[in-house]
């Protein structure tokens, strides 16, 4: 995809009107643990990066990626504004970027799927850490039949992801399904 995604997105940013993404995931606000000296995140797809915003707001030191230059370039202008040094927005194609090469305390991403990045986002977690992740299901072909169905998650897919991980929430709602797991320890 990549430079057609790019422009896309970089189109529906540019709209001031654009309002998605403008506040900080609620699921994130709910499980993401209490910062702790010296922890890390990584966000997939960030957007406007109000969730990276928030979470480097309690503490963590956070990554994020978007593909789109005019979502990052709103998003560091909020960082500035907010006086945040432990945020970085990174402007990569995941379909290409390998993940940067740290053991993440918290993965974390919202409406955004690409299924090879599984087993990349498994490898980053450290043992003992978390993943955060919430994304449109094959319900949305309800609302909108025309929908590329790999885009959409089918029902009780999330936890098959990550075999042999805690499940502290999975569910399917009406057009979304989330999971919160914690990597084994050992
Ligand atoms: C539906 S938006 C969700 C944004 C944000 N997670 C939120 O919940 O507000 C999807 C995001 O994925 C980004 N995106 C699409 N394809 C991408 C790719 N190949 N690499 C990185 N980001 C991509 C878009 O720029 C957009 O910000």
């Amino acid at each position: 995809m990549s430079r057609h995604d790019r422009q896309k997105w970089d189109q529906r940013y540019a709209d001031p009107s654009h309002q998605l993404g403008k506040r900080a995931h609620t699921l994130l606000q709910q499980f993401a643990p209490p910062a702790i000296p010296g922890c890390r995140a990584l966000e997939l797809a960030c957007g406007l990066g109000y969730s990276a915003l928030w979470l480097a707001e309690q503490g963590y030191t956070v990554d994020a990626i978007d593909i789109s230059f005019e979502a990052l370039r709103r998003a560091q202008t909020e960082k500035l504004r907010r006086h945040l040094t432990n945020l970085t927005f990174i402007a990569a194609d995941l379909d290409h970027f390998p993940l940067p090469g740290y053991a993440y305390d918290l993965v974390y991403g919202f409406r955004f799927l690409d299924r090879r990045l599984f087993p990349i986002i498994r490898e980053r977690v450290r043992p003992g850490g978390l993943v955060i992740y919430e994304t449109l299901n094959v319900r949305q072909q309800e609302r909108y039949p025309g929908r590329d169905p790999s885009h959409l998650l089918a029902l009780g897919e999330l936890p098959a992801h990550f075999p042999g991980w805690q499940i502290i929430a999975a569910r399917d709602d009406r057009y979304t399904s989330a999971f919160v797991g914690r990597k084994p320890k050992g």
